[in-house]
């Protein structure tokens, strides 16, 4: 595991890490199809589901800190309204 020096890399890895995961449980869905576990494949279809959610936040992350500057993305993650 590899988490990383400054939030860049976090966000990137953890990125790379639910892409992983995502991998995974579609390779687990597929057997469990395979060997006719519907059980299995619904609970790992909810679970990719999740994983996918994640995916997507990182990758928002990501395109905001692109798009706005690293210094941006953290004052907006820290401003609090009042
Ligand atoms: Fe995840």
């Amino acid at each position: 595991m590899n988490i990383g020096k400054n939030v860049s890399d976090i966000i990137r890895n953890d990125n790379g890490d639910e892409l992983d995961a995502v991998h995974a449980y579609n390779e687990a869905i597929s057997l469990a199809l395979r060997v006719d576990d519907q059980g299995t494949v619904d609970l790992l279809t909810m679970i990719l589901k999740m994983e996918e959610g994640h995916v997507d936040w990182a990758e928002k992350q990501r395109a905001q800190i692109d798009q706005m500057g690293l210094e941006n993305y953290l004052v907006n993650q820290t401003f609090t309204p009042s």
